[in-house]
């Protein structure tokens, strides 16, 4: 198969969460690349506009990922439209703030069947696939809270945590069928997942001061006026990345730092565990 833009082959890419800030990027990323993609996405005529520009080489699926038999049913679907799958992204996501004694059981199971269970499922019906093909591409979308942590964010860092955890052990054992893990860990890009998308447990007045500290304010939800000051990294940037890597070998790291601010964010965080592991007398930090 060879795309129409470049001697490169073209991918077929299934991206959840599409319809817009970075699952949104992607999808334009690849096509611009000259790959077809299956756009998975809670409202599909969010997609409308790209779809009527791309008639051939954009599909765009309902899916709300937290829903396992409808994840089954749409990856067969997605595989069955263009003849295959090459990328599957596991995008869909939102952040949580909250402290660990104010989220509710909702909150927190909420927070895990999107970001977590979501991204499982995908991950478990696209494997077959690509078993068959002896090729194929999983990416998810974690971030650099997926390696440090925030006060008032645990839930979402623990939800990026497990994402993480299952996806190491997860290259591991593909690797030899032919199946490439990426764990994608981003900095701070402008979307909307610090504004409009952001769900906020309610907050207990002894957390006040830390909020205050945190986010310049102990009222929460936050100002949401100031999404128009976000100076964040444009969406694009990371989609440009994500194609950029897929295209390279499989020799590329399993953990892909993406954005400006990534780098110094996942050193801070691996600089404090070894600090903390240091204060176990017996424990040497290896060289
Ligand atoms: N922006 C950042 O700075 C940043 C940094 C690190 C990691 N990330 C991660 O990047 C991913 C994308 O976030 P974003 O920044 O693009 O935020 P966004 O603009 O809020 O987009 C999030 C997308 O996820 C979708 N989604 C949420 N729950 C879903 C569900 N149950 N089923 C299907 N789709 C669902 C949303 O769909 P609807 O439109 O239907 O709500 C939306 O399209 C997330 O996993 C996020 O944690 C973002």
């Amino acid at each position: 198969m060879s795309s129409s833009s470049s001697q490169a082959p073209s991918r077929v890419w299934l991206v959840t969460g599409a319809g817009r800030g970075l699952g949104r990027a992607f999808v334009e990323a690849a096509l611009g690349a000259g790959d077809r993609v299956v756009a998975t996405l809670r409202q599909p005529p969010a997609l409308d506009d790209l779809a009527k520009d791309h008639p051939a080489t954009l599909r765009a699926l309902a899916l709300d990922v937290r829903e396992r038999a409808a994840v089954f049913a749409t990856v067969e679907r997605a595989a069955a439209l263009f003849g295959r799958l090459d990328v599957v992204v596991n995008n869909a996501g939102y952040g949580l703030v909250g402290t660990v004694e104010e989220v509710t059981e909702l909150d927190a199971r909420e927070q895990m069947e999107t970001n977590f269970f979501g991204a499982l499922w995908v991950t478990q019906a696209v494997l077959p696939v690509f078993r068959a093909q002896r090729s194929g591409h999983v990416v998810q979308v974690s971030s650099v809270g997926g390696v440090g942590t925030m006060p008032a964010f645990g839930l979402y860092n623990a939800s990026k945590w497990a994402l993480e955890g299952f996806s190491e052990a997860l290259a591991a054992e593909v690797a030899e069928l032919g199946i490439r893990v990426t764990i994608a860990e981003l900095g701070g890009f402008a979307t909307d997942w610090a504004w409009s998308s952001m769900r906020f447990a309610e907050g207990l007045a002894a957390y006040d001061g830390l909020r205050e500290r945190t986010f310049g304010t102990p009222r929460l939800p936050w100002d949401m006026s100031q999404k128009a000051s976000d100076e964040s990294a444009d969406p694009a940037e990371a989609a440009r990345a994500l194609v950029a890597h897929v295209a390279s070998g499989a020799a590329a790291p399993l953990r892909l730092l993406v954005g400006a601010d990534a780098p110094g964010h996942v050193a801070a965080a691996l600089a404090a565990r070894r600090d903390d592991y240091r204060k176990n007398a017996a424990f040497v930090w290896p060289a």
